[in-house]
């Protein structure tokens, strides 16, 4: 996709069709009065009089007859109610809309960004209207013989700035749009690759091509190196399965002048049969998509070798299969980790924490996180509690939380903090071993970043993601098809950027100097 960004003067633009916004409260904006053409002003009021036209929420109108001013076809959105309008709504209207202008082969297509002025600032604006593009442009066809039409179209998206002042805001929002979009896609993409082609080794190669872009250095252990390492846990996880574990390490210096790094850990299971504790029901096939949170850091470095932000990141995927095999490892087995704590399994099917254990105490140990960040589909009774478009997250910083509740808003997904009390301690006690890998009790998802923190240190600023019930859609839902969704991606992202703009030393003061005393609950 091409993108540009445009002053408003109607007679420069040639496009298959321009696109202008209208409320539903049905009166053009000063400034889009000011842009169209009197004679299709006066078109669109006529319709909107009759009532063809009611800016309901995503409906579109194409007014055509305007071919001796270059432009094809006038498209008018509806945006639905000014009051309860959001740039989250827009992503899915404009998404419906460029599927349907594809369809009717228009190849450049333009939008009007005046007429929200007043609702929403113009970069975040433009940002919205250039992801909900690329969504709409996005389709998964990979393993089809015979694409469908959509594929491989090549379209531009033209950005008309309401004035010549707003320009150079739009131009930034419409490039993070398209790189958050792209992120996005490519979690997706990630996450739906067939269990037999996305193995341990498949993540572990395709980040050694992204060290190829340069900027980013990569560093991968194979199962010798982590058994050299103590990570039982990883390997009692990998071992009843024939394909290698590995531990995959993706390093972006934004900032060579300070030592401080946020650590992004994700969890690449490529494979989830639930082991020995085998899972039953119809379902089995998505745990293909068991490494979401993996995905969602390798698309979140690969956006950062776009935004070039000045900010230290190492993102770290943990990759394994989880199968039955007969060299599995079983119910009642204990493990010693790499952080010398005994592990008692009860169920083989709770096999991310403990890929994640393990490699929590490998980043504390060797790469000096200054904020640890993991993302992980861990729990199935996310689904119960918060169902499939909100996102739950631990946090043991209250300036952490802030900076989620930040990023979620900008990227218009929804996130919501949990808490983890003392008082389901008993979840992860074993009386055999130091912990257990889960308990037959609820809360199951509390129960998880129970048994994570007992792998974090006190004093390191950890954020604990449960992507396992936003993962997967069953069927689309606005701007996200059926499958696997992405959700997390950008706020991950939108995190990165709350970070880097509050300099490491005062995080705290940035953000809650008054919280820097509270006690942490984690
Ligand atoms: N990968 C699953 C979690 C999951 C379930 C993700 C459904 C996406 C959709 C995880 O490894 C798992 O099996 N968790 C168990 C935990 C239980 C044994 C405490 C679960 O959620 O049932
Ligand atoms: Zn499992
Ligand atoms: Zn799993």
């Amino acid at each position: 996709m091409k993108t540009e960004v445009f002053s408003p003067q109607y007679q420069q633009i040639s496009a298959d069709a321009i696109v202008i916004g209208l409320f539903e409260q049905r009166f053009l904006s000063a400034d889009t009065i000011s842009f169209l053409p009197r004679l299709a002003v006066h078109q669109i009021k006529k319709l909107i009089e009759s009532g063809e036209i009611t800016g309901g929420s995503g409906e579109f109108t194409i007014v055509h007859r305007f071919n001796d001013v270059g432009v094809k076809r006038i498209v008018v959105l509806g945006l639905g109610s000014q009051d309860t309008f959001t740039l989250e709504l827009l992503r899915g209207y404009i998404h419906q809309l460029v599927r349907h202008l594809i369809k009717i082969n228009c190849r450049e297509i333009c939008f009007f960004t005046g007429g929200y002025t007043g609702y929403h600032e113009e970069g975040a604006l433009a940002a919205a209207i250039s992801e909900g593009f690329i969504h709409g442009l996005h389709v998964f066809k990979k393993y089809k013989s015979s694409p469908s039409n959509q594929a491989d179209v090549q379209v531009t998206l033209n950005l008309v700035a309401p004035c010549d002042e707003a320009s150079e805001e739009i131009h930034r929002g419409a490039r993070k749009g398209k790189i958050l979009g792209q992120s996005v896609c490519r979690t997706r993409e990630m996450a739906e690759e067939p269990g037999n082609v996305m193995t341990p080794a498949y993540l572990a190669h395709s980040a050694q091509l992204l060290a190829k872009k340069g900027q980013v250095e990569v560093t991968i252990l194979d199962e010798h190196d982590m058994e050299r390492e103590g990570m039982n846990l990883v390997l009692a996880v990998s071992r009843g399965s024939a394909e290698p574990a590995y531990l995959i390490i993706i390093q972006y210096v934004g900032n060579p002048s300070i030592q401080d790094n946020v650590t992004l850990l994700g969890k690449g299971i490529t494979f989830d049969s639930g082991g020995i504790s085998l899972k039953r029901g119809g379902h089995m096939y998505e745990m293909k998509r068991d490494m979401t949170g993996g995905a969602i850091v390798f698309a979140t470095m690969e956006a950062l070798l776009e935004l070039q932000p000045k900010i230290n990141v190492t993102g770290v995927i943990v990759a394994s299969e989880n199968m039955p095999g007969r060299r599995a490892y079983k119910p009642g087995d204990i493990i010693t980790s790499m952080s010398g704590k005994t592990i008692e399994i009860f169920s083989t099917d709770a096999e991310g924490r403990l890929l994640l254990a393990d490699t929590l105490t490998y980043i504390q140990q060797y790469l000096s996180p200054s904020i640890i960040i993991d993302i992980a589909t861990l729990t199935s009774a996310t689904m119960p509690s918060l169902g499939p478009r909100i996102v739950p997250f631990f946090s043991n910083r209250s300036w952490l939380t802030s900076m989620v509740h930040h990023a979620a808003q900008k990227s218009g997904e929804n996130f919501w903090e949990l808490p983890v009390f003392e008082e389901y301690h008993e979840r992860v006690a074993s009386h055999f071993a130091d912990c257990k890998n889960n308990s037959s009790k609820s809360p199951h998802t509390i129960g998880a970043a129970l048994f994570l923190k007992e792998f974090i240190n006190d004093e390191l600023p950890w954020i604990h993601i449960d992507v396992a019930a936003v993962d997967t859609n069953d069927k689309p839902y606005s701007y996200i098809p059926a499958g696997a969704t992405g959700i997390g991606t950008k706020t991950v992202i939108e995190l990165i950027g709350e970070m880097e703009s509050s300099v490491f030393a005062d995080l705290h003061a940035a953000y809650s100097p008054l919280q820097q005393k509270i006690p942490t609950q984690i």
